[in-house]
């Protein structure tokens, strides 16, 4: 059993799927998120309800939206008003087997919601027209102030609708099918980034989800992809034709990014499990969490645009004020909660594996490998084999660029083992199962002594609990504190 994470959002208590809601308002940052009120497994779905002012120590709210007898809320998002008001638009499952979309507003910063009296305010008489997320519109108000995305799930396609209001919407356009079938399309977004840094150039880049479905189903389980496009206030088109990996791992899954946030930047959390197996993932009170929250932009890589994604948590400085560590040949022993830095000059270290070792044979392998150009992440062990057979399993992302500098960035929380790789160009995440104790760490290179060459540092992150502290709703779970330390100077 994994230690509760301490540097990301993780429900107080019972079961936690996709982020919905992100909004940032009056500097506070608010995640709403699929939730069961009642229990450890899916299902009751509702929206459960954090914030936090730094994107790193979480404060945990009363349910916001609760499912009824007939009506389960679904994903959706949260748009903030000039005045503060924040308007919810998510998916109604009706027990008769409709999804539709509600409309719901709430005065007091997300606490309590009055839901539309004219409810739903949009609906197809589909059984799988999900997921609403809300974008701005500033550049095309004559088309409508908001736009909605949203999917027909089965048919593989994103959905566009226009709208002056959050109540009345228009259909615009669709994108898709496109990319593999055996899938369905879930949770999709609409970010505008600027390519390279350049405010000139500003692509449109359309984020979605895939789980596959039917009788034969792709082990690897559910994933994020991205595609990179333009959007003319109506529709989406791209001259690409198939759907790029988001993350490499695992376990990130459902990502979206806050609305209102600061400099207009792109900030995606995304759940991090599987629906291959998240049922089965260990649970006492609680189960699932958030990734660490992203920064997205678009760099040129390889003469295309590519997806860039860095930490956006507070959490990140510490590896600034840690010295690098003395000797990187030597196992380290560090707590399930650091972060790890690793550089190094590619061409003179040949292959670099990091070995996370944890309590039994539990391991996880990180291994860069520049002739073969990938990185791949291995989960291994007891512990691993017996969650599900579909967990013990190698990750492998290909590494875009003709880089020779090799840099990792890890973050390891309790289950969560996240890798940025070159400065942020790929990411791997995957849940591990490295036990509850200590972990010892080895570095190793393919080419004898350079390691000399390597700069390893190692930031422990001691917040004394957990990565969600109860507000008085919550008289069950104990506050922590919320100072941090780092050992390692
Ligand atoms: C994605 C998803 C969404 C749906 C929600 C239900 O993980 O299946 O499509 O709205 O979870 O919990």
């Amino acid at each position: 059993m994994s230690p509760r994470p301490r540097f990301h959002l993780t429900p107080a208590r019972n079961w936690m799927n996709d982020p919905n809601g992100l909004v940032y308002v009056d500097g506070t940052w608010h995640a709403f998120f699929q939730h069961n009120p009642e229990g450890t497994d899916w299902g009751n779905m509702s929206w459960g309800h954090a914030s936090s002012t730094d994107l790193e120590h979480w404060r945990a709210h009363p349910v916001a939206l609760r499912h009824s007898d007939d009506e389960q809320i679904y994903s959706g998002s949260v748009v903030a008003g000039d005045d503060g008001t924040l308007t919810a638009i998510y998916t109604s499952a009706y027990a008769r087997g409709i999804q539709a979309q509600s409309r719901a507003v709430s005065h007091d910063g997300g606490d309590t919601w009055t839901v539309d009296v004219s409810n739903p305010v949009l609906d197809r008489g589909s059984s799988d027209f999900r997921d609403p997320k809300i974008v701005r519109m500033p550049t095309r108000p004559e088309s409508g102030k908001w736009l909605m995305v949203a999917v027909e799930a089965v048919e593989r396609r994103v959905l566009f609708y226009a709208s002056d209001d959050l109540r009345t919407w228009r259909e615009t356009g669709s994108f898709g099918p496109v990319g593999p079938d055996g899938v369905v399309w879930e949770c999709p977004d609409l970010v505008r980034l600027p390519l390279d840094n350049d405010p000139a150039q500003t692509p449109w880049v359309l984020l979605l989800s895939t789980n596959p479905v039917g009788a034969d189903p792709d082990p690897a389980g559910s994933a994020m992809h991205y595609v990179v496009g333009s959007f003319d206030g109506e529709t989406f088109t791209t001259q690409n034709t198939g759907l790029e990996r988001l993350d490499h791992g695992r376990d990130f899954y459902a990502g979206v990014t806050f609305d209102s946030a600061p400099g207009d930047e792109a900030i995606m959390l995304a759940w991090m499990s599987n629906w291959r197996y998240a049922h089965v993932v260990p649970a006492t009170t609680w189960r699932g969490a958030m990734s660490l929250p992203r920064r997205l932009s678009l760099r040129t890589i390889d003469g295309q645009p590519r997806l860039v994604q860095h930490p956006a948590s507070p959490v990140v400085r510490q590896l600034a004020d840690t010295a690098a560590a003395t000797d990187p040949a030597e196992p380290i022993t560090i707590t399930l909660h650091a972060l790890i830095e690793l550089r190094w000059t590619a061409d003179i270290a040949g292959k670099v594996r990091l070995h996370l070792a944890g309590d039994g044979d539990a391991s996880a392998d990180i291994v860069f490998d520049p002739t073969a150009k990938t990185l791949s992440v291995t989960r291994a062990g007891e512990a691993a084999q017996a969650l599900h057979p579909d967990f013990a399993s190698t990750s492998t992302a290909p590494l875009h660029g003709g880089s020779r500098t090799g840099r990792l960035l890890v973050s390891l929380d309790g289950p969560l083992l996240e890798v940025f790789i070159n400065d942020g160009e790929t990411t791997v995440s995957n849940l591990v199962t490295l036990g509850s104790g200590t972990v010892t760490l080895t570095v190793t290179t393919e080419e004898p002594g350079s390691l000399r060459t390597l700069t390893l540092v190692i930031a422990e992150i001691n917040t004394s609990e957990s990565g969600v502290e109860a507000d008085s709703a919550f008289t069950t779970v104990s506050p922590l504190s919320s100072s941090l330390t780092t050992t390692r100077k």
